[in-house]
């Protein structure tokens, strides 16, 4: 029997006990049915969580793109792969059949040979939600090249330290992007930030803005021309279950960015599996995943998941305020989307327009509706589920990470019943566990802990790209032979997983995640500032706001306080990028520390947060009277 497509509760039990019991059938036979190898593998999986090392489908030979297109070519040639919507609802959507992605897709891969991209070099993508970002993307999965894409919301240093960081021999980029009503310059940025790249010997430039913009001779190239002249017949390169299909980069708490690495096989097998149980995708449906390809949920549920299922996915060029706040629902009517997924962040933001932009629409279409990226409350869990679900299409509240690779732990609609607020259960293959402090799995139901993960799943992340140590100390240390999502959760009486938050320095801003460290740097550099330390704080749009403590090296720089926000602002949106912003700053003589250094952060987060009832023993900090003084400036700032 294929467990492929899991219709009711029995059979999600059943088949979730088969996958715990038998992993490596259970996941041959999968693999086996569904796609496409030219080569089986010898082995099924091979895993050590103390080096880390795991392997899955060891042996096996496959292209990943001749299971996103050209298995389907026979069969669904001229049904729309990907729906491309513009920015500005004037412009005329464009449907991709998958006869035209597969021409697209091959002609895009001949001009990267012919720039001299091989299998294995890194290639950076820097691209606007436009086509091109998922043609390339696919363009360099075709002939083995790792893409690295660079959400383009990052800033030129941002996007400077990921190039370096794995050696991208290219950039792909575009002119400009529309975002609402602006434009941005986008190979201004990429040309700043290729000034510290001494490496990329080539930028691939496509037309998006119509902008004059400066090419460098020799370096820069406009795309079209590239693809008019070569072939649209590009032979897959056969590739390794275990060759590197990408790097993305996460926020760490601290250091600078970690490149995960995903790898080809596995990470197929279960983006497929999970895009096919969790949003009961059928073959007419159309599907509309919000996210931004620069993201984890862009890559694993725009482009690979829904195109390895035959899928037709919706690409969203711009954002929900434009025109006006009905856009979102306005495509929801146009294209007929059965499957809307999106993020916490964008559902409160749209509750508070009031529900006129909504009813304007029809959105009968729908029939699941998704959240992904930070925990959903209460009240945007139940806004979305009556006004745009009509209370008749199910929530799924996905939760997942860049390094999970696929959703992990999630209701499957019209399967599992939904209750606000919880993910539910894992999903099939899943093993979770909560840990206690001291390392102590804690078993039973009504409990929380730590949220770890006991035995591997396809698409986990295999390490950080030249750093596997820091792979093994940042998520397999914590709890022996575990891996440590760095969330907290909490199971309720029936077995139900609530996501709680993190529990490192990571603080997730409109569903971003962002490290405290890399922008306590970014603040750092400002001249006035001597020290600094960043927590979150509650925000009712952005889920988290960050909150900067500044210490300056001169009490009197004070005087300009104003102009000192502003800057230290200006200096973050130039390392970082404007969604790392603090939204507020309190300048303080001293910032609360243990007496080896370490700053308490808990007391921070607890003043940040307007709790200061109950700090906790604060006599054993080595400065205990800067707690109060950081009390008094916190409620005079207010
Ligand atoms: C958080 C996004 C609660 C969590 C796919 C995780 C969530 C981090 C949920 C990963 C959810 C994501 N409920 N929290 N449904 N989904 N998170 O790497 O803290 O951008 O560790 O991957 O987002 O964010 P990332």
């Amino acid at each position: 029997m294929s467990n492929y497509h899991i219709k009711h509760l029995e059979e999600y039990y059943q088949v979730y006990r088969k996958s715990i019991r038998e992993p490596e059938n259970f996941w041959e036979e999968i693999a086996e049915e569904h796609f496409m190898w030219q080569n089986k593998w010898n082995n099924i999986l091979s895993w050590d969580f103390s080096k880390p090392e795991i392997k899955w489908f060891e042996g096996a030979k496959l292209n990943i793109t001749e299971n996103c297109i050209d298995r389907h070519l026979t069969t669904r040639g001229n049904k729309t792969a990907i729906l491309f919507e513009p920015n500005n609802p004037k412009e005329p959507s464009e449907h991709i059949t998958y006869n035209q992605l597969s021409k697209r897709v091959n002609r895009f891969a001949n001009v990267l040979k012919n720039q001299g991209i091989k299998k294995g070099d890194r290639v950076c993508i820097y691209l606007p939600m436009i086509p091109e970002l998922a043609i390339s993307v696919l363009a360099c999965a075709r002939i083995g090249a790792i893409h690295s894409v660079v959400f383009a919301g990052f800033s030129a240093t941002a996007l400077s330290t990921r190039i370096n960081d794995s050696d991208c021999k290219m950039v792909i980029t575009s002119d400009g992007s529309y975002r609402g009503a602006k434009t941005i310059n986008l190979k201004g940025i990429v040309d700043e930030a290729l000034d510290s790249c001494p490496n990329v010997n080539s930028v691939l430039v496509a037309k998006r803005i119509q902008s004059e913009i400066n090419m460098v001779e020799g370096r820069d190239h406009w795309l079209q021309p590239l693809l008019d002249e070569g072939s649209d017949i590009c032979e897959a390169e056969i590739m390794d279950a275990e060759d590197p299909l990408f790097i993305l980069y996460t926020s760490g708490s601290t250091g600078k960015p970690k490149g995960m690495v995903h790898t080809t096989a596995g990470y197929m097998v279960y983006t497929a599996y999970t895009f096919k149980n969790v949003f009961q995708y059928k073959e007419d449906d159309i599907y509309w995943c919000t996210a931004d390809i620069g993201w984890i949920t862009g890559h694993s549920y725009i482009v690979y998941g829904p195109l390895a299922n035959g899928a037709t996915t919706v690409m969203f060029e711009g954002v929900p305020s434009y025109p006006d706040f009905g856009r979102f629902w306005e495509i929801v009517e146009k294209h007929k989307i059965n499957q809307f997924y999106t993020a916490p962040t964008a559902i409160r933001a749209l509750a508070k327009q009031g529900l006129e932009v909504v009813e304007k629409h029809d959105l009968s279409s729908l029939k699941v509706l998704g959240s992904v990226g930070e925990p959903i409350n209460e009240e945007a869990w139940h806004w979305y589920n009556d006004n745009i679900g009509k209370k008749k299409s199910p929530i799924v509240d996905t939760w997942w990470q860049t390094e999970t690779g696929g959703i992990m732990i999630t209701p499957i609609p019209f399967v599992t019943p939904t209750k606000p607020t919880y993910a539910t259960l894992p999903f099939i293959g899943i093993q979770p566990a909560l840990m206690d402090e001291q390392g102590e799995e804690i078993k039973g139901n009504q409990v929380s802990g730590r949220l770890c993960v006991k035995f591997p799943w396809p698409s986990m992340a295999r390490t950080i790209w030249g750093n596997h140590q820091r792979y093994k100390d940042t998520y397999f240390s914590a709890f022996e032979n575990k891996y440590f999502t760095g969330d907290g959760a909490l199971r309720d009486e029936v077995g139900y997983y609530r996501i709680t938050g993190r529990v490192d320095d990571v603080i997730i801003v409109s569903g971003h995640n962002l490290g405290t460290a890399p922008i306590e740097d970014a603040v750092n550099e400002h001249p006035a500032v001597a020290e600094s330390a960043i927590v979150g704080f509650p925000h009712d749009v952005k889920g988290n706001a960050l909150y900067g403590y500044v210490i300056l090296k001169d009490v009197g720089e004070t005087r300009k306080h104003n102009n000192l926000r502003k800057e230290i602002n200006q200096i973050i949106t130039e390392h970082i990028g404007p969604i790392a912003k603090l939204d507020k700053i309190q300048f303080t003589e001293g910032l609360p520390k243990t007496r080896s250094g370490k700053i308490m952060r808990r007391i921070l987060r607890k003043i940040a947060h307007n709790d200061t009832s109950n700090l906790g023993d604060t006599s054993t900090l080595l400065n205990p009277e800067v707690v109060q003084s950081i009390i008094d400036g916190h409620k005079n700032d207010e």
